[in-house]
């Protein structure tokens, strides 16, 4: 099996993960994986079957009863529940709401880390998440804990019109028993309140650069 190169980026909401990974994708030429993305397909179809995302039985039972099919399309990974791309409705309102207490489940864990794990197959990776430089992939050297001030975060979801209780998703994604978000071993800290985008991508570039990321010519 070839082995390719993962880079990892963890942190809480509104840190500024998405935006980095979706550059360095660009810049690197790797897959972009938005974990998130899953966690929130699965809650999607947890609330669009009515089922209480509170309950963990009926949450795992759901779980066994869909079926999810991951891919990458255009160098960006993507997610099916039941052959549906849940597109704009992964961050609605109630998903934003109900996507931590799914995702705090351990079954729910395992089945999307062996998925995420499987996207190394298909080549070099970006991913994004809470737990990728601690759970998914721990052995990478490439490994990037990004933040921002709570209010700077609250301040940019807002901007783009979200409606997203930052705080209570970072309280419970941290709280949580099974894979809290942490700073994973060997991860370098990029706080992102005082960058522009720009900036922010310089310096990440430079943080991989001293873990030891090969970069293209
Ligand atoms: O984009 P944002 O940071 O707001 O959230 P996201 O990355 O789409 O993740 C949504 C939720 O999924 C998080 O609040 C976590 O509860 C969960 N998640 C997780 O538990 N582990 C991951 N690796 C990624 C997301
Ligand atoms: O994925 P995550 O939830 O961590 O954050 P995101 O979806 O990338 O959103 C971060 C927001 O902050 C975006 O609206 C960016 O334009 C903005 N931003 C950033 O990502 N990095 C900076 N250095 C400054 C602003």
């Amino acid at each position: 099996m070839i082995l390719h190169r993962a880079i990892a980026i963890d942190g809480p909401a509104a840190s500024g993960k998405s935006t980095l990974a979706r550059i360095l994708s660009q810049k690197l030429g790797l897959i972009m994986v938005n974990s998130g993305s899953m966690y929130r397909a699965v809650t999607w179809k947890v609330l669009q079957r009515g089922i209480d995302p509170n309950n963990r039985e009926a949450v795992v039972q759901a779980l066994r009863d869909m079926e999810l099919e991951c891919g990458v399309d255009g160098m960006v990974s993507t997610v099916k529940v039941d052959g549906v791309d849940p597109g704009d409705e992964l961050r609605s309102e109630e998903v934003n709401a109900h996507v931590s207490a799914v995702s705090a489940v351990p079954e729910v864990r395992e089945c999307l880390v062996s998925l995420q794990r499987d996207f190394l197959k298909l080549g070099d990776v970006v991913m994004e998440g809470r737990d990728i430089g601690s759970v998914v992939f721990p052995e990478t050297p490439y490994k990037i804990y990004m933040d921002a001030d709570p209010n700077v975060r609250e301040a940019r979801r807002e901007e783009v019109g979200e409606v997203d209780s930052v705080a209570a998703r970072d309280h419970a994604d941290s709280r949580r028993e099974t894979a809290p978000l942490k700073i994973a071993d060997g991860a370098a800290i990029l706080d992102t309140s005082g960058h522009t985008i720009e900036s922010g991508v310089a310096a990440a570039l430079e943080i991989l650069r001293g873990q030891g990321f090969a970069m293209p010519a």
